[in-house]
């Protein structure tokens, strides 16, 4: 027996001295519960008494001896694993680093920022509407009933006979005055849509943002007043507005909105198509049916509302002379902004 114990002593150790050994595998041959060395101890029954606390010492040393090489020949093997590791990884902090591409905002979210913060500025708070919307908020509750000729000009996506994409902010109006009892002053930012076929100046998706002012007393001063200050802050400071007579159902009375060309000042050049003027938004006083749809009496209050296409801003503010550009994503426009 004790011969037994010695080659398996001597085997034990020889294969773990082997550098490509596999450790567990050999812990598994010897000291495993099939192990050589725990057959061996099976059969020290048939020792004699004198013999087998002998041959039991002998092979606790032995268990020890395989224990303490295996565990030494494992943190040599560990070491060597990391050195080769720290020598593969090594790291040249002298070479020059690699230039991550950093973002920005796009030049739609620019301008919508803009407008955002201008009519925070004015104490305005931002309302939300869906983008899939019913036809009521869409058409019937702005004033625009079924076979209006103002629904051919904003012709678009129905999913069913009442429900469709807005094309327009302005259902966001109906929805906030029906919540909301007055004062309110809100703007709506968001994607509308129209049936468009692409080009220069049109897409079936685009960005508009609502404004809306209701309470006791609003006149047209006041529509008048903060639109001034709003293009003052988009344009510049020395930019004048006008108000041409223009018709929205939802309005009375309605006009569209011209700021004087931030180019050349107002005298004429190329970009303001030598009018002097840029076509900017659509406003109005909100109509009575309007106010009443939503139960908001218009013998006690008054209101305005106006709607801005934020592609036309960014186009003119940037000089952009094709909107198919905002889309594109092509980097190597979106970088100069
Ligand atoms: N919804 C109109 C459009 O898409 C824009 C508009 C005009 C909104 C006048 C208004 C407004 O709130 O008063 O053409």
């Amino acid at each position: 027996m004790k011969e037994t114990l010695a080659r398996i002593r001597a085997e034990a150790l020889a294969k773990i001295a082997d550098t490509s050994a596999d450790l567990e595998q050999i812990r598994i041959q010897y000291l495993g519960k099939k192990g050589e060395l725990t057959s061996v101890l099976r059969g020290m029954g048939n020792l004699s008494a004198e013999e087998r606390p002998v041959i039991g010492q002998l092979a606790n040393d032995i268990r020890t001896a395989i224990e303490a090489a295996i565990q030494s020949k494992s943190a040599e093997l560990k070491a060597k694993a990391l050195d080769l590791k720290l020598k593969a990884e090594k790291i040249d902090v002298t070479v020059p680093g690699e230039r991550i591409p950093l973002g920005h905002n796009h030049p739609l979210s620019i301008v919508q920022r803009e407008l955002e913060e201008t009519f925070i500025g004015l104490g305005f708070s931002i309302a939300e509407g869906p983008e899939v919307e019913y036809d009521y908020y869409n058409f019937q509750a702005l004033n625009i009933p079924e076979n209006h000729p103002a629904r051919d000009t904003q012709d678009t996506f129905y999913i069913t006979d009442n429900i469709l994409l807005r094309s327009q902010t302005s259902p966001v109006q109906v929805r906030v005055m029906e919540k909301t009892k007055p004062p309110i002053r809100i703007i709506s930012p968001g994607r509308v849509y129209r049936s468009d076929a692409v080009d220069a100046t049109h897409s079936p998706l685009f960005h508009q943002c609502e404004g809306l002012v209701v309470d006791k007393g609003i006149t047209m001063a006041d529509l008048k007043g903060m639109l001034e200050l709003f293009a003052k802050r988009m344009f510049g400071e020395q930019t004048k507005i006008r108000f041409r007579p223009h018709h929205f159902p939802f309005t009375e009375p309605s006009a569209e909105v011209d700021i004087s060309c931030f180019v050349c000042g107002g005298k004429g050049c190329r970009f303001c198509k030598n009018e002097g003027w840029i076509e900017i938004l659509g406003c109005g006083m909100v109509h009575p049916f309007v106010l009443s749809n939503c139960n908001i009496d218009p013998e006690v209050y008054s209101g305005f509302a106006f709607g801005v296409g934020i592609e036309r801003v960014a186009l003119l503010k940037y000089h952009i002379d094709d909107m198919r550009l905002l889309y594109e994503n092509d980097t190597r426009f979106l970088d100069q902004f």
